[in-house]
């Protein structure tokens, strides 16, 4: 039976994305197709990347955390599942460390459940600001899509008045979110935790013109 280093080294050698650095990524080189590319920020234990890759073999997901124990749970996870289409990456992503992304590559870009910093001293470490968005902008293709839940009602409206200011977005809900989720929506487990504490989750989505 192999220990558990031995199936963190077995999964990483296959799962995990290689950043060579100042290099930006060749996803053809990556997947070894020319099929679209979707990125999820702050994978946490994984459960929503895993999901929805195995529902989608045609889509390239990226996953994203900058947690040396999330990353291994998700490569755990990952260990003899026939996923061509998964990546991991161990990053502390911000405005530098993006970079290794290539500019209009990404379809999809999910956040759910960014932590929410609630207190105001601490509001400049929320992910989402308006030079992050900038970012997402010039990640994505024309069309593309940014979607993002959480169940934080002021981090909500800070997302919804930072992405209004923006004129290379609009919105795909009409007040710019539901507390719909769709159909098939995969729900995270920080999602259900806060669920279950009462927090129902805020979802928008913004298209990329
Ligand atoms: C509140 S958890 C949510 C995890 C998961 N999406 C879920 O809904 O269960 C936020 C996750 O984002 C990761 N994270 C926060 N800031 C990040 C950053 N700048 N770059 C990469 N990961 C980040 C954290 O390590 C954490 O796993």
């Amino acid at each position: 039976m192999l220990t558990d280093n031995e199936i963190l080294e077995e999964s990483r050698s296959f799962f995990e994305l290689q950043i060579e650095e100042n290099e930006v990524l060749n996803f053809q080189k990556v997947f070894r197709n020319g099929n679209p590319v979707h990125i999820e920020i702050g994978s946490g234990r994984g459960e929503f990347l895993i999901k929805i890759a195995q529902q989608n073999p045609n889509i390239n997901f990226i996953g994203i955390d900058l947690k040396e124990n999330r990353v291994k749970t998700i490569f755990r996870k990952l260990y003899k599942k026939k996923l061509k289409n998964v990546r991991i990456a161990k990053i502390y992503l911000n405005e530098e460390t993006i970079k290794f992304l290539p500019p209009n590559s990404i379809e999809k870009i999910f956040l759910q459940h960014p932590d929410p910093w609630p207190k105001k001293r601490h509001f400049h470490r929320r992910i989402i600001q308006s030079e992050f968005i900038d970012i997402l902008h010039k990640l994505l293709i024309k069309g593309g899509i940014v979607d993002i839940a959480t169940d934080h009602e002021d981090y909500a409206f800070w997302i919804l008045e930072h992405f209004m200011e923006k004129q290379d977005f609009i919105p795909i809900y009409k007040k710019g979110f539901t507390r719909e989720a769709d159909e098939g929506h995969i729900e995270t487990y920080f999602e259900k935790k806060k669920r279950e504490e009462g927090f129902e989750p805020y979802f928008m989505k913004y298209r990329s013109i």
